[in-house]
Formats: C-alpha cells, structure tokens, sequence
C-alpha cells in the first residue's frame, strides 16, 4: 500500500476501535463463529495460527480459546489495544503486533493456518496479503478467508473518504466467485466452501458472504 492510503485506512480503523465489538458479528454471534471456524480449520490438536488484519481480534481469539496458539497482525493500534484487553479476559495467551501485513516478520513457513476475515476488502493490493499468506504457511497449511459483497447493505459500507474508496480495488466487497479465482492466482490448491454452516446469515441484511479454506500444496 502507498503511506497515504494505509495511513488513512489504519487512522480510520484506530478512531473506529473503541465502538468496533459494539455492533461486529463475531461478538454478537461468537459461539455460531467458533463452530464454523472449528469446522473450517479441520484441525487434529493444537496449530501455529496466524491472524492477519486480526482488528479486535476475532478470529485469533476464537482460535485461542480452541487451544491454538496464535500471533495477530494489524496496522491499528487502537484495535489491537481492544484486541489485547480482550485476550486478557479471556484469559487467552495471544501475541499481537502492531504492523501491515506486507511488512510483517514473519517466518515464512511458520504457519498452519492463516486467516484473513473482512480485511482484503480494505487493502490497496489485495493479492499481496493472499502472497503473504501463502509465503508464511507450511506446505499443506490452510487459508481461511472470510469476507462479503458489502456494497449491497448501506449499513456495512465503511465511511472512507471517497478519493481513498476509489484506491481499494475492493471497497465494493467480494464474491465467493473472485475469491476462488484469487486463491488460485495465489497458489493454493482446491477450495472448500463453509458458510452454509450458519444456521442464519450472519450479516443481516442478505450480505453475500463466505468462508473458503485452501491449502498451500
Ligand atoms: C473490518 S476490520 C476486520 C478486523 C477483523 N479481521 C475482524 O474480522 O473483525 C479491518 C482491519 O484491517 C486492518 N488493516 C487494514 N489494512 C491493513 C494492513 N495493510 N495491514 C494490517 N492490517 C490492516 C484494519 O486496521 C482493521 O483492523
């Protein structure tokens, strides 16, 4: 991402943190997350988990309180400051940084599992986090992306200023159709679809939306 643009998305998603779990679906619905999470990672015991764009900590603090060990990324502050108040509640042992995800430290290959829930929407190069990810797995790791078609709900379009939307090749929101197709482009082999799992959708307001999973061969 050019410095201007990730600077406006992280200062947008810092002054949002402190109202973030206010109104987010992994909190209002977070045991119908777990189970679709629990689902989707297909796990036998505990795995090296890699949350990126983790804001407040949604999917590291479902996968902790499996019993996975986690490390969260996100360029915000503000958001990883409620992420880490919240892991301490929970009592749940998660490492979180303060970094993009392009430039995270990372070792590649650290990783069983990396997810990515509602982020590709708001980053400038969308396929680099898919690269990132795929550069950090093991061979036979699992992607777990989660993600929607926002423009058809008001109520979930973010409120960037115009001139940034328009450099987010994403602002839009995501089918399930691109997203298989990005996958692919990133290396990872075949897809395996989740969403159906939600007894009721989970944004409301008939937001398309989807959980994929795809191994890096
Ligand atoms: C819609 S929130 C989603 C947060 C979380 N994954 C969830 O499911 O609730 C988007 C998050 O992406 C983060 N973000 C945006 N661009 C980023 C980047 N380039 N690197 C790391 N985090 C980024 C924002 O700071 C924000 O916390």
């Amino acid at each position: 991402m050019s410095e201007a643009t990730q600077d406006a998305v992280t200062a947008y998603w810092s002054a949002r943190a402190p109202q973030f779990d206010g109104v987010a679906s992994h909190v209002a619905q977070r045991e119908t997350w777990r189970e679709v999470l629990a689902a989707a990672f297909e796990a036998e015991g505990p795995q090296d988990v890699v949350d990126l764009g983790t804001g407040t900590g949604a999917c590291a603090l479902i996968a902790a309180s499996l019993g996975h060990r986690v490390r969260g990324y996100d360029g915000s502050d503000g958001m990883l400051a409620v992420a880490r108040a919240a892991a301490q509640a929970m009592n749940l042992d998660i490492t979180f940084e303060a970094t993009v995800i392009d430039e995270a430290a990372i070792e590649p290959a650290s990783a069983d599992i990396v997810t990515l829930r509602n982020v590709l929407w708001t980053l400038e190069r969308p396929m680099d986090a898919l690269l990132q990810a795929h550069r950090i797995l093991r061979p036979g790791g699992l992607v777990v992306v989660s993600d929607g078609l926002w423009s058809v709900a008001p109520q979930y379009r973010s409120t960037y200023d115009p001139t940034l939307a328009a450099r987010l090749p994403l602002h839009d929101g995501l089918t399930e159709v691109l997203m298989r197709q990005m996958l692919t482009d990133a290396g990872f082999g075949k897809a395996l679809s989740w969403q159906h799992l939600f007894a009721a959708p989970p944004y409301p307001g008939d937001v398309p939306m989807f959980v994929v999973t795809a191994r890096r061969p």
